[in-house]
């Protein structure tokens, strides 16, 4: 039996697409290409290195939000993919995205406190004594769809480096174990 189908939408570094391309491509999905709105990130090489394709669609060439995605949408479509992975895809967007595309995000806080932006750096100022990562269903409100799975970890007396450290060690393991899960394998 072929394997399903998915594509990888990311702005930046690119680390969580770049673990998850190592420990699923050809194992247990198919990576079929990979969708950057930041002609500027550096993930497209990455991405590159590792045999997969990269899109470039810059947010700035379009109009509206709405524009954006029909392009986005109609790219992710073509691929026939069964899952839309985002790993670090700064966009907000918009019901012609979600009423469309099933997708998953990673977000490095656990929901639902602190959606948004800054995350990462309003997680770690907080008076908790724990942080961790969550990997949610993407639909219209912000980091607000349906959880699939979650870390945590004690941070009390941690410093920033390593707070940021023990996230992406989180994110590492839980992103692929939850896009395996959430396409039934
Ligand atoms: C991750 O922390 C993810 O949770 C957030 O953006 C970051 C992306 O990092 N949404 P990278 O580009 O995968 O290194």
């Amino acid at each position: 039996m072929s394997l399903k189908k998915i594509v990888i939408l990311f702005s930046g570094e690119g680390s969580n697409l770049e673990n998850l391309i190592k420990k699923l491509h050809q194992k247990s999905v198919t990576v079929v290409g990979a969708i950057t709105n930041n002609p500027d990130a550096k993930g497209i090489q990455k991405a590159k290195n590792l045999g997969i394709g990269v899109t470039i669609l810059d947010h700035k060439e379009f109009n509206s939000r709405e524009a954006f995605d029909t392009k986005l949408v109609e790219i992710i479509q073509s691929l026939e993919v069964d899952l839309t992975v985002l790993a670090g895809f700064m966009r907000i967007l918009t019901p012609v995205f979600t009423g469309q595309i099933k997708a998953i995000n990673i977000h490095p806080s656990l929901l639902p406190l602190f959606k948004g932006a800054n995350a990462l750096e309003r997680s770690f100022e907080s008076k908790m004594k724990v942080g961790g990562v969550s990997v949610h269903y993407v639909v219209t409100e912000i980091d607000a769809g349906e959880i699939i799975f979650q870390k945590c970890f004690d941070k009390s007396d941690m410093d920033f480096s390593t707070f940021k450290k023990n996230i992406q060690a989180c994110e590492y393991e839980i992103f692929p174990k939850a896009v395996i899960s959430s396409l039934n394998l």
